[in-house]
């Protein structure tokens, strides 16, 4: 069997490489199950200077993990700058959050060419390299320039803009010109693939986007929340809550996930139908992330305020209507909130698939399931026509989605959540990198 190579700006920490938990490792699971795999990636580590920067080596079962320290000045540069101050915000639709300079645009091609260097070596003509995400444009192309004969192809995990909005990046036609170096380019939904072969052929750039939609391993969620009915803090919080239903968010703390806008939704429902007030726990678990990233920093100063607002406007000395943790819980523990909650409100402002909304599907029971609220911009909304669909600029049509949701017939939800889950059970992290890697190994090696 031919191996597998991924490069992923994170590669799983160590005590995640033989359960891996979230993120990349989990969709990746099946597809690396029984195949020989490297996978290359930044180690998580800073370093002061570059001299001294070794590969770190480690190999669990068959699949040797290969990461590389970078500098303060890169990770500042790299990661924080170029990668998610430029890239995320502009890919999310957001061109005036980009903090742009050609100082950190520079590191973000240093660093790629490091990757690029240090990658190299390690390849052999009949591997398959597998490129995760906007971190690594570029790297495709400099692997060509350094003569690796192998084939590559990338995937992009958020959407991809229309050119309009794109070329407001200085150096969009050059990143698109790099991506011409793949052999098959991936990403998630038909929206995506649109924006992006417009732009290759304003550009005139012979290569074309195809849509590989991510999904989750459904089964492994749905034990989730098996096994988390067993926990202490399911049983707490269930008490806690006296029988009001719980609405339930989880999110990285990110600007384009709709946080505020969602709050908003949640403040106009309890002023809209006062007779939820104490009757209702609106659950918000938000994980901060890239806290040293301006954006972000003002993001969390404004929930700060807009959850003291509501809860001080609406609150009363036995009850709080938003609870809002900054910390992430553990998979089995989030999933039984799941299981336990009415309702899941999943309002980003765009994203690329969004797995929390295909989770919570995963998650409920057949006897009762909860309502899955969905924002139209998120590209998991393409294949669930069956969640309320919510503009989450609209916070009216939020609250009116929450009242729908809480007063919806069982019947009701039983229909739309067995819909779902079709799609969940059918799309899933498996399949999905299945498909990427055929599509990959019918490429003809040069
Ligand atoms: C998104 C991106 C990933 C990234 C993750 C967490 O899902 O598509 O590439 O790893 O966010 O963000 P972080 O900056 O912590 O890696």
């Amino acid at each position: 069997m031919q191996r597998l190579v991924i490069v992923s700006n994170r590669v799983p920490a160590i005590r995640d490489r033989k359960q891996p938990a979230g993120g990349l490792a989990v969709a990746l699971r099946d597809a690396i199950r029984d195949r020989p795999t490297l996978w290359f990636g930044w180690s998580g580590q800073q370093v002061a200077d570059c001299a001294d920067r070794p590969l770190g080596m480690d190999t669990v079962g068959h699949v040797t993990y290969a990461t590389i320290a970078l500098t303060h000045k890169e990770y500042n540069g790299f990661y924080q700058g170029y990668s998610n101050a430029v890239l995320w915000p502009l890919c999310h639709y957001r061109a005036g959050l980009m903090n742009y300079n050609r100082h950190d645009q520079q590191i973000y091609i240093n660093v790629n060419t490091l990757f690029a260097n240090r990658l190299a070596p390690l390849l052999e003509s009949d591997d398959m390299v597998w490129v995760h995400d906007y971190h690594l444009f570029p790297l495709g192309r400099i692997l060509r320039g350094l003569k690796v004969k192998a084939r590559i192809g990338f995937f992009l995990h958020i959407p991809f803009p229309p050119w309009s909005l794109m070329r407001s990046l200085p150096a969009a036609a050059a990143l698109m010109r790099a991506l011409r170096a793949y052999d098959v380019i991936g990403v998630q939904t038909e929206d995506d693939a649109r924006n992006m072969n417009e732009a290759f052929a304003v550009l005139g750039i012979p290569a074309r986007a195809r849509v590989f939609p991510i999904g989750i391993d459904p089964d492994s969620f749905a034990t989730c929340a098996r096994e988390g009915q067993g926990l202490p803090q399911l049983r707490r919080l269930q008490q806690d809550l006296r029988g009001m239903p719980l609405i339930i968010g989880v999110d990285r703390m990110d600007y384009s996930k709709g946080l505020p806008e969602r709050l908003r939704g949640y403040d106009t429902f309890l002023k809209r139908y006062p007779e939820y007030r104490g009757k209702v726990v609106y659950l918000q678990i938000t994980p901060v992330s890239r806290g040293s990233v301006p954006e972000y920093q003002s993001l969390r100063a404004e929930l700060d305020q807009l959850v003291g607002h509501i809860n001080g406007t609406y609150g009363a000395f036995d009850w709080t209507p938003v609870r809002y943790l900054t910390h992430p819980l553990p998979r089995e523990l989030l999933a039984a909130f799941f299981q336990l909650s009415s309702a899941v409100l999943v309002t980003p402002l765009r994203d690329g698939m969004n797995l929390v909304a295909k989770e919570y599907v995963a998650a409920q029971l057949a006897d009762n399931p909860g309502v899955l609220i969905l924002s139209r911009f998120a590209g998991a909304a393409a294949d669930m026509d069956d969640a309320l669909q919510v503009n989450p600029h609209d916070s009216d049509e939020i609250a009116t989605a929450l009242h729908k949701a809480l007063s919806m017939s069982a019947s009701e939800r039983k229909v739309r959540w067995e819909r779902l889950r079709t799609d969940v059970w059918r799309v899933t992290a498996a399949s999905w990198a299945r498909s990427f890697i055929a599509a990959l190994s019918e490429v003809r090696t040069a």
